[in-house]
């Protein structure tokens, strides 16, 4: 038997429109990157409850959830890092061609592997917020005591210490959270995803 008698036609599928049509929202990636501890989960979990509390349906997709399960065989090689963000590109857009407001919090490192994602996604819905927080920041919060440990030469290849970070060259946002609350930078990310999410 071929292929084409084993899987049903692509007409055959029920169209993203009209799963758009079921939740009464549009389909999203929101994309988060920046250094480790500039913010980025938590402003993706805040960004969700935000949406979530106005009756969007959401999900994220963030470093402790996708390593930990997914992609628990990879690590932070250059290679493992693409791999990583190949399989979180493809994730992200089945859960937006479902109409979910999907927000993906990832280092995401290169310009080059943030390119892939957004051709994975597809650029139309590919939305990048540049969580800014300078690496002096970063470091002086040092949440989960990483930094020390790559100053110290324990971890290896430790974004913005011993491993490369390049910024977006042109992000939809650009968010330095230094000096703001998480609720301020929220509001603002909200207002504009807001416009592109809505029914
Ligand atoms: S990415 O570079 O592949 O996009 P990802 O966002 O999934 O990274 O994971 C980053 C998180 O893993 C960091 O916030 C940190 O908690 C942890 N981590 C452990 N080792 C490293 C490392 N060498 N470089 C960066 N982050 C690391």
């Amino acid at each position: 038997m071929s292929k084409e008698n084993i899987f049903p036609d692509r007409d055959q599928f029920v169209s993203r429109r009209e799963k758009e049509n079921v939740i009464k929202q549009k389909g999203l990636v929101i994309w988060f990157t920046g250094l480790s501890g500039s913010g980025k989960s938590t402003l993706a979990t805040g960004l969700e409850k935000r949406l979530n509390s106005e009756g969007f349906l959401t999900e994220v997709l963030d470093g402790d959830k996708v390593r930990n399960g997914l992609n628990n065989n990879l690590g932070f090689s250059s290679d493992d890092r693409i791999e990583n963000i190949r399989r979180i590109a493809e994730v992200s857009k089945l859960f937006c061609n479902c109409g979910v407001v999907t927000i993906s919090a990832f280092i995401s490192p290169t310009v080059e592997i943030r390119q892939m994602a957004r051709e994975i996604i597809e650029n139309k819905d590919f939305f990048e917020v540049y969580v800014s927080t300078p690496i002096e920041v970063c470091e002086q919060r040092d949440i989960k005591g990483l930094y020390k440990k790559a100053r110290e030469g324990v971890i290896k290849d430790f974004t913005g210490v011993s491993a490369p970070y390049e910024a977006p060259l042109k992000p939809n946002i650009d968010m330095n959270t230094a000096g703001k609350t998480v609720e301020e930078c929220v509001e603002e990310i909200y207002a504009e995803v807001i416009k592109k999410v809505s029914f």
